[in-house]
């Protein structure tokens, strides 16, 4: 029994404790394929994968992979939710993620077919509900993750969550190292998950203009918090499309999400009939949520155009602070070796200093019996 075998390694399937998320454009079956290969787990973002395309992609990751050892992430107020939801059973997947979550009767099914849930949370309170409501496991995502992210840093929310639940618990946020990890597992987590050092790898399917932005990121300041994409927490690398956003005036926000929201219609062929029910449903669950329902459309649009197309400076460019920490793009296999390897270096580190201390005191509780 090695430090690489805890709880999650042993739930998943996965040789290493360490989990690619899922990215938006970015986590998609070559990248899934490119973890899995190299001993991690990895997680399909079914949030942006078409519907007409999403079996083939669990398709590809199985043929390539030998198995379902892999997760997918979906959103409820996805389009085609039932659709993620009947394909992660119908292939026995390993895990789903999600963060808004399903409802109890759906995580009764997954639980049924022995598909482990795995909810993200950024905040105690979150934990908590989430364990209430069925979660295997939990993903904690600390505020200077990537994407929406929450205001309490991994450093709280990590030893807040530890403490108040029993299932395993999954660090997130700000991870890039091997040191990083030794330090997730001395504090008691089961396995760490890395968003933005997957995305900024050369598996990755993000264009190569956006990816010497990101490389040339230096300051984490200036991987900030915004609001004006969809009204909630969104971490991301600072550019001039970001800053016309916010300057904009809440009527030219709304024009703009409702441009983007028409596009995302046209694309994924969303009846508007389940757009206008989605909107209703979250505004009876809380009216002052309109618009921020109405600029949640804007999110899969404007992460197309730097993502997907290449254009760093005319969309969105969601990552975590980690990103300043970040210089070179290695394949998930390289970077995973260089993760396990460097919390080798730690963790033996650590249990010599213990040993050492160990030792130093038996000496003096000796010296102190023959006094
Ligand atoms: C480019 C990008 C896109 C993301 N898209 C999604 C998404 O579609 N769904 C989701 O649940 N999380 C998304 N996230 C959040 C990540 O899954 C993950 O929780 C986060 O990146 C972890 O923090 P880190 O970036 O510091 O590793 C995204 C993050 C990034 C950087």
């Amino acid at each position: 029994m090695s430090w690489h075998d805890t709880r999650v390694t042993a739930a998943l399937g996965c040789r290493f404790p360490i989990i690619q998320t899922a990215m938006g454009w970015v986590s998609d079956a070559n990248l899934v394929i490119a973890t899995t290969r190299a001993g991690g787990f990895g997680f399909l973002a079914g949030a942006t994968i078409a519907a007409d395309q999403l079996e083939a992609e669990i398709n590809k990751v199985i043929a390539a992979t030998g198995g379902s050892n892999f997760g997918l992430n979906f959103h409820m107020f996805q389009d085609n939710a039932g659709q993620c939801v009947d394909l992660a059973i119908k292939y026995r997947l390993r895990a789903v993620s999600y963060g808004r979550g399903p409802d109890r009767e759906t995580i009764q099914r997954f639980k049924d077919a022995n598909v482990l849930c795995i909810p993200t949370v950024g905040a105690l309170k979150h934990a908590i509900k989430a364990v209430e409501l069925g979660a295997d496991m939990i993903t904690i995502q600390g505020g200077e993750g990537g994407g929406h992210t929450g205001g309490v840093p991994t450093s709280i929310l990590l030893p807040q969550v530890l403490s108040a639940v029993d299932i395993p618990v999954i660090a997130a946020g700000g991870f890039s190292t091997g040191r990083g990890l030794a330090s997730a597992l001395a504090a008691g987590a089961d396995a760490i998950a890395m968003g933005t050092r997957f995305m900024m790898s050369s598996d990755s399917p993000t264009p190569a203009l956006t990816l010497e932005r990101y490389l040339a990121t230096r300051d984490t300041q200036q991987v900030r918090v915004t609001l004006a994409v969809d009204g909630m927490r969104h971490r991301m690398v600072d550019n001039p499309f970001i800053r016309k956003l916010e300057a904009a005036s809440p009527m030219g926000r709304l024009w703009i999400a409702l441009r983007s929201a028409r596009k995302w219609k046209a694309q994924t062929g969303m009846s508007t009939l389940h757009m206008l029910r989605t909107f209703i449903a979250a505004i009876k669950d809380d009216p002052s949520a309109m618009s921020q329902v109405i600029m949640a459309a804007n999110q899969p649009i404007l992460l197309q155009r730097s993502m997907v197309e290449g254009f760093p400076d005319e969309g969105i460019l969601p990552s975590g602070q980690v990103a300043a920490a970040i210089d070179k793009l290695l394949s998930c296999q390289q970077l995973i070796d260089e993760i396990v390897q460097e919390a080798d270096v730690c963790l033996q580190r650590l249990h010599q200093r213990m040993q050492q201390e160990t030792a130093s005191l038996h000496a003096e509780q000796h010296r102190s019996a023959h006094v």
